[in-house]
């Protein structure tokens, strides 16, 4: 993989503050803030650290990687161009100083018992997660979750503004801080702003149900480029900003903004897809002591002649049922012989206090009992169930010892995991049956495409990926490595800093209509939205619901309140 060249970003810089404190921007309060300078010129802005602080038995604290897809992602930029990242350690209560690791400069940001419950597990993942993930489960709305999101978005802002230099650049992460943005653009005008959207940006019928739709696209409009995982999500994202009465146009909202000399401001908006650390997966993954590890498990599972592997955090976006379903059936078919398939299923723990989550592993730990009490044998079960979390090398054996991987997500902004698989496959061996409703499917069509809901071509798809000639299966896994190979995660870091370096903050976004396109100017605004921009940041107002209004041209709906087909 080419290192990229991120211009220049993130080398530290020797203090410059104003004012005679970091930062300038303390307190908890919207209202009071003061500009200042911190010392780098690359900022990322993530609901997460890299690593998560663990309180040990005896007292002692140890840290260790944080789970999910956006730190295995930013992590390695970071490393390369030694930025630094704001974040929460992952527990709850006052958090460290900041300090150096690895090559980043880490600055924690304390969120309280309560505020991890209001913020984190209720507006992130109780509402924001699954209305974005097509409502597989329903979202909840609560006002106090949204005071508290607001309240937390905010202190992050404070703590970006606090370690970016002058004119430095900041790229905000992901849904958790959707705010952030638009505060820190209040306080740090001569701020750079990126923001990247991890997840689906869902169809306006959908996003329509939020009660702070409009403070959202409010703080979003903070950032001079949005980055999305999928085409689609970008154009759900300036649909979603046209029903709310604000101009785009060619992929940009116009926005007003007093600090620009026209008074306005455009906002871009485009897709940017995820990818992995390609080289880092391959090296790894071509270790001796790797490919030996890879043999002992597979002897370790009474070496079966299949080995079908799922990796994922417990999360119901992931469609582990569904696979489960698929695979059980294949049991009782024979189509998949038994004792010599095993399937196995590592699920991170995620989200252990929000119901759905807790709902979601009993059931599947139920199934699985299931499934092994009809089909298991002594010392031979027909499922491995590990609800646990492995080290990357751990990681890489399981992918080169697996001869199928099963992405069945329902909904899912990339999947990082499908990508990790095929850039650990060096030897072209492997087959991945890939969900449609992935980002990832988009680029990797070489992949067995299923969709989750549909068992029985799920069935199919999955007995093609194990039965199909050595031939087939490494042209398949050639073409998806060249894929990964081109579009790496240095790639991704470094076309979207390139294009956030290209806004020139001084020029005219153009006409003070935003010349919608035809088609577009056709979208009717909902009424009581047409002022968005507003700056009412704690307001709680609830605008109701416009679902009389629902469109359906986006034919984006899919997998709405869907349970596993029976
Ligand atoms: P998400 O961001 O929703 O968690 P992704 O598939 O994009 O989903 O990313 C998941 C990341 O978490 C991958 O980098 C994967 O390697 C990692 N991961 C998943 N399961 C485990 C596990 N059991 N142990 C360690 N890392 C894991
Ligand atoms: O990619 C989506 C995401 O929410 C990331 O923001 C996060 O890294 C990952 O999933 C894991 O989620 P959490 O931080 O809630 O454990």
């Amino acid at each position: 993989m080419s290192r990229p060249s991120l211009g220049g970003y993130g080398r530290v810089r020797r203090p410059n503050r104003v004012g005679g404190r970091a930062g300038g921007v303390e307190g908890d309060d919207p209202t009071v803030s003061e500009p200042g300078f911190g010392a780098y010129d690359l900022v990322v802005v993530a609901n997460r650290l890299p690593v998560d602080r663990k309180e040990e038995p005896g007292g002692s604290t140890s840290w260790q990687p944080s789970p999910g897809g956006l730190v295995a992602a930013l992590e390695p930029i970071m490393r390369r161009h030694e930025g630094a990242w704001v974040g929460w350690t992952g527990a709850p209560g006052e958090a460290p100083e900041p300090f150096d690791a690895q090559g980043m400069h880490l600055v924690p940001v304390p969120l309280s018992e309560e505020e991890v419950e209001l913020y984190y597990e209720g507006m992130s993942n109780g509402t924001l997660w699954p209305l974005y993930h097509d409502v597989i489960v329903q979202p909840s709305f609560h006002r106090q979750w949204w005071d508290s999101y607001v309240r937390v978005n905010w202190r992050f802002a404070q703590a970006a503004a606090r370690q970016a230099a002058r004119g430095a650049t900041v790229w905000v992460q992901d849904y958790q801080l959707q705010l952030v943005p638009r505060m820190l653009r209040d306080v740090r005008p001569d701020l750079r702003i990126g923001f990247f959207n991890h997840i689906p940006f869902p169809p306006y019928e959908i996003y329509s149900q939020l009660p702070w739709r409009r403070q959202v696209l409010d703080g979003l409009m903070g950032a001079d480029l949005l980055g999305f995982q999928r085409p689609a999500d970008a154009n759900n994202f300036l649909r979603a900003c046209r029903r709310c009465g604000l101009p785009t146009r060619r992929g940009e909202v116009v926005v007003p903004d007093e600090h620009s000399p026209h008074g306005r401001r455009a906002v871009r908006a485009a897709a940017f897809p995820i990818s992995v650390d390609t080289a880092a997966l391959d090296e790894i993954a071509r270790r001796p002591e790797v490919a030996e590890r890879a043999r002992e498990i597979r002897r370790e599972l009474g070496d079966p002649d299949v080995v079908l592997l799922g990796v994922d955090r417990l999360d119901y976006t992931k469609g582990i049922l569904h696979r489960l379903k698929a695979v059980a059936e294949l049991y009782d078919d024979e189509r998949l012989p038994l004792p010599g398939t095993v399937f196995v299923q590592v699920a991170t723990p995620s989200r252990e206090r929000v119901e759905s989550y807790q709902a979601l592993r009993d059931e599947v730990e139920v199934t699985v009992g299931r499934i092994n009490g009809v089909h298991g044998q002594l010392g031979k079960p027909a499922v491995h169930y590990l609800h646990q979390s492995f080290p990357r090398d751990e990681l890489a054996a399981l992918y080169l010892a697996a001869d199928v991987l099963l992405v069945t997500a329902l909904r899912d902004g990339m999947n990082l995991v499908a990508k990790e698989y095929v850039a650990s496959r060096f030897d072209e061996g492997g087959a991945l049956v890939l969900s449609e409703f992935t980002g990832a499917s988009i680029e990797l069509t070489q992949a067995y495409l299923i969709n989750p809901h549909d068992i029985d071509g799920l069935k199919n798809q999955l007995v093609n990926a194990v039965r199909d000639a050595p031939r087939e299966r490494s042209r398949r896994m050639r073409a998806m490595r060249r894929r990964v190979w081109q579009h790496d995660v240095g790639r991704w870091a470094q076309d979207f800093l390139q294009a956030l370096e290209r806004v020139r903050p001084g020029d005219d976004p153009g006409g003070e209509d935003g010349a919608s396109a035809p088609e577009e100017a056709s979208e009717p605004a909902s009424p009581e939205l047409v002022a968005v921009g507003g700056r009412d940041r704690r307001s709680t107002d609830h605008p109701g619901s416009d679902r009389g209004d629902v469109d359906v041209r986006d034919a984006d709906v899919r997998g709405v309140g869907q349970p596993v087909p029976r």
